[in-house]
């Protein structure tokens, strides 16, 4: 061949390897739960600021319009990829159990989990990591100061937003515990009842410590005036939290769970969230199996034993990797997959109890995820959260927000199933300034030609919704199709599919009961799903908001 020939050869390998890959998308978007939130992160890209003061906008800004599910309380992973340098981080920003808590601070004299002290009132709550989270990643990662990445979640809540249907649903299971705890009752009721559609709910108390975060970092809210009205109002109503657990609490950042699937490259959420290992361990199980060849039974079949399995090895094994040792490099490994793979039959369902070796009631829409790409091809999977319903449903006099129950995270009792049915042993017992096991998911999903950026909340079942939703992105789909997809859950124990109504034909349901699977149709949807993806081969960017719940907005801009 000679030299022309061979240069012409070699640009066309060069042009093909990256066939039509876009560099930057050129466009930006941001899919939430609440369009409020997904417009102030508008209004912080426009100003200037990255994905990564975006999701400090977002992030605030949910604290602010949908309580029920995240809040300045609470905590959340964020898992940030920078385009310019390929670099992937999770910034774990989990609650953390206070100095004074002990393995066995919610049993009762008969040796009984108290399910009431461990999700109700100021001894459920764990050191919150929100606040730290935000201002890590504005001052590490972001271009603008953070005074303009709090400016819309300020203005919210000191002018107010309109109560919605959402607002008002997740409420009523709750009330009666708001209720218990006067300082929230002016802030989130009226008159001690559920507010009507339209009123709006102020937060003059949310606003300043804001104002304070925009002033002194972390030191107001960890170290000076509201860590001390934290403390007080936590200690007078019969919780353990003293200034020096807040002033002990410190953002981490967590290399994320890396691992490859067919042509993608997956970044997700790593311990103490039990998320990535658990999506890893799935797909590695399915790989070999070809699912998107195979019947509808079959590939729910297979799926679900790979759920089962990763749900047997998350109750075992995993914990906040500070405190214990998670093989994460065995769980996630071709070997490990092989194992129990070849446990596995295409004709028969296992029992999960023949398997060396937790439950799960619906998951619901607390907790809270957003996704967000901006025109350079940064991104941001965001999950937060104050863990049940309103969390805590307990306020601190004189600091606006709600405490977060995420101590129910951790294992109570070993082997006792928590507020979502999972249970735990060891591994993730509690001890003070331990981070309790985390199911949220925050992924980014790296193709050649596709990049997906998806989450949700939902309890236990983040984790297979997480799932279902990158399997269809490895079939062809979108984020529309991700986020309305019919979802099903497995997690061992109780040993038993749930699916949502629409998942299963009646055919493909008695199929899967033919193979020895107990099917569960609950009368419920669940999660609440906002995703992102970019095609890189055209440019294109779509951005979906679950359809479940009305209030989430995707915008591309
Ligand atoms: N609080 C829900 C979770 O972290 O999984």
């Amino acid at each position: 061949m000679n030299q022309s020939k061979y240069l012409v050869l070699l640009f066309l390998l060069l042009i093909s390897s990256h066939a039509f890959a876009l560099e930057k998308p050129g466009k930006a978007a941001i899919a939430s739960a609440h369009y409020l939130a997904t417009e102030a992160g508008f209004e912080v890209l426009e100003k200037g600021g990255n994905a990564f003061d975006a999701a400090v906008a977002v992030s605030a800004a949910l604290a602010v319009v949908e309580p029920s599910s995240s809040g300045l309380g609470g905590g959340a992973f964020w898992l940030l990829h920078r385009n310019t340098d390929n670099k992937s981080i999770m910034i774990d920003g989990r609650e953390e159990a206070p100095g004074a808590s002990h393995k066995d601070m919610y049993l009762d004299a008969n040796g009984e989990v108290n399910r009431d002290l461990a999700l109700h009132g100021p001894l459920a709550a764990g050191i919150p990591g929100h606040v730290a989270g935000m201002v890590h990643i504005a001052e590490n990662y972001g271009r603008l100061p953070i005074k303009d990445s709090l400016a819309p979640a300020i203005r919210l809540a000191r002018d107010g937003f309109a109560v919605d249907e959402k607002y008002v649903r997740l409420l009523k299971p709750v009330i009666k515990h708001m209720r218990r705890w006067p300082a929230g009752n002016d802030i989130f009721l009226v008159d001690g009842e559920i507010p009507a559609l339209g009123a709006l709910i102020k937060q003059a108390d949310v606003a300043a410590v804001l104002e304070q975060v925009v002033a002194t970092g972390i030191q107001d809210f960890y170290f000076g005036e509201t860590a001390r009205r934290l403390v007080a109002g936590v200690r007078a109503a019969g919780g353990i939290w003293s200034m020096a657990d807040l002033a002990a609490y410190k953002v981490v950042e967590r290399e994320p769970v890396v691992f490859e699937y067919q042509d993608y490259k997956l970044l997700t959420a790593s311990p103490p969230s039990s998320g990535g290992i658990a999506i890893a361990e799935i797909l590695n199980i399915l790989e070999p199996y070809n699912i998107a060849s195979r019947s509808p039974a079959q590939r729910v079949h297979l799926v679900v034993e790979a759920m089962r399995r990763a749900y047997r090895d998350r109750s075992l094994y995993l914990g906040d990797p500070d405190f214990v040792t998670v093989p994460v490099a065995m769980l996630t490994s071709q070997n490990y997959a092989a194992g129990l793979r070849a446990s596995i039959r295409t004709d028969k369902a296992t029992a999960s109890a023949s398997l060396a070796g937790s439950d799960d009631q619906p998951g619901g829409q607390h907790t809270t995820h957003f996704s967000v790409l901006d025109k350079d091809g940064n991104m941001v999977s965001a999950t937060l959260t104050v863990n049940t319903l309103y969390g805590a449903n307990f306020v601190a006099p004189g600091t606006g927000f709600l405490l977060n129950n995420e101590m129910d995270d951790f294992s109570a009792k070993s082997g006792v199933p928590n507020a979502y049915g999972l249970i735990g042993f060891e591994a993730n017992a509690i001890a003070p300034g331990k981070r309790p096991l985390s199911s949220m998911s925050p992924t980014i999903v790296i193709g050649k030609e596709r990049t997906a950026i998806l989450g949700t909340p939902g309890g236990s079942r983040i984790i297979t919704m997480v799932l279902l939703g990158i399997l269809d992105f490895f079939d062809g789909g979108g984020p529309q199709s991700w986020v309305s997809l019919p979802r099903y859950h497995h997690q061992y124990l109780p040993d038993r599919i749930f699916a949502e109504p629409e998942a299963f034909s009646p055919e493909l349901q008695s199929q899967l009961q033919a193979l020895g699977h107990e099917v569960q149709v609950l009368k419920r949807q669940w999660g609440n799903m906002n995703a992102v993806m970019w095609d890189q081969r055209n440019g294109r960017v779509e951005a979906a908001s679950d359809p479940r719940t009305p209030s989430g907005k995707a915008i591309v801009r």
